[in-house]
């Protein structure tokens, strides 16, 4: 059986750990042949390929990003028109000899699976992103690192804040769920955590920052990129879309940051972490996840269990219809955030 493997979308630490595991077990276990795709949807689209067997994937466990390459390609969209894009990919895994594909991406990336599969493609999906934001799965490897990495930053800042008699705003990545937000802020010790989920009221975060600089310490306010605040006047978002119709976000931070100066007249300054969070080694959470999640796929094909992802149930990986995987986002539940808020100010 020959397997074509793809990481799509926003890469994430922990794709090269799956890559690893998928080609390790298929080869040493069940004798599979593997072939690389290249950037996503964009590396079957267009029959571009990457050999890929236990040499190349030896070494790469600890490095960040992803050994084929990632893209936001979306062939749902027919990209270079003419021919619908799922049939030419169906054309170039034929042409290829390619039996069964292993998708490892988010939402997007396994929403054009799921739609593969409906066409009789065999196809078995790896849940991915830093945003945690699927519902099939309890946790996706890539959020803890981004986590980490943006506990630190806040440790960092807590610090020339104090210095400086300033409030600091940290922008975190989170298009449609505060995840990040909300574990980074609260394992940091943030005095406000802004999520996507609940649109924020200006006043009530300046009152925080306010009652913040009564004590000797600085207020840091975490906001999500997608947090919005519940005034239309104050809204932000950026212009350019993505392939799959995705706003480019960015900008709340700063925008945060000028209204609190103008508020409460104290010095408040912004810094957006940006791919930061998603660049760089894993955490052990993380490759442990994402070999578990590796060995899993590579199983479930062995098994001819197409049209599923594997995810995570409490310490279980299990198998999940493609269609459950992408049906609903997971977004942060208000009790959760009633947790947090106990800390807020
Ligand atoms: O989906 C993961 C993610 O990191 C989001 O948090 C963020 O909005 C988006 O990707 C950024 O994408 P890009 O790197 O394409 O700008």
């Amino acid at each position: 059986m020959r397997v074509g493997v793809l990481t799509g979308g926003g890469d994430c630490p922990g794709l090269n750990a799956v890559i690893r595991a998928v080609v390790r077990k298929g080869v040493q276990e069940y004798g599979l042949e593997f072939v690389g795709f290249r950037d996503g949807w964009r590396g079957p689209l267009e029959g571009d390929t990457v050999p890929l067997d236990v040499q190349a994937v030896r070494g790469i466990l600890p490095r960040g990003g992803t050994i084929l390459g990632s893209s936001r390609t979306n062939p749902l969209k027919n990209p270079g028109g003419g021919r619908n894009g799922i049939e030419r990919i169906k054309d170039n895994l034929a042409g290829l000899g390619v039996d069964a594909l292993i998708a490892i991406g988010g939402e997007d990336t396994l929403g054009v699976a799921t739609r593969l599969g409906e066409q009789g493609v065999p196809v078995v999906g790896v849940p991915k992103t830093i945003d945690n934001d699927l519902s099939a799965t309890d946790y996706t490897f890539g959020f803890d690192t981004a986590v980490n990495i943006a506990m630190e930053a806040i440790d960092r800042l807590h610090t020339t804040a104090e210095s400086h008699h300033r409030a600091l705003i940290v922008e975190v990545m989170g298009r449609h769920a505060g995840w990040i937000a909300l574990h980074a802020g609260l394992a940091g010790g943030a005095n406000v955590i802004l999520i996507p989920e609940r649109p924020f009221d200006i006043e009530r975060v300046c009152a925080y920052v306010q009652h913040r600089f009564q004590t000797r310490f600085a207020p840091i306010v975490v906001v999500a990129e997608g947090a919005h605040p519940v005034s239309e006047d104050l809204a932000t978002a950026g212009e350019q879309l993505d392939s799959f119709g995705h706003v480019r976000l960015g900008g709340v931070g700063q925008l945060l940051a000028d209204e609190i100066e103008k508020r409460t007249g104290k010095e408040a300054r912004c810094t957006v972490l940006g791919h930061i969070q998603r660049g760089g080694t894993p955490t052990a959470f993380d490759r442990v996840l994402a070999t578990r999640f590796g060995v899993h796929a590579v199983q479930a094909v062995h098994d001819e269990a197409f049209g599923v992802m594997v995810a995570l149930r409490g310490t279980d990986i299990i198998r999940v219809p493609l269609v459950e995987a992408t049906s609903q986002l997971k977004l942060v539940p208000p009790q959760r955030y009633a947790e947090a808020e106990v800390f807020f100010g």
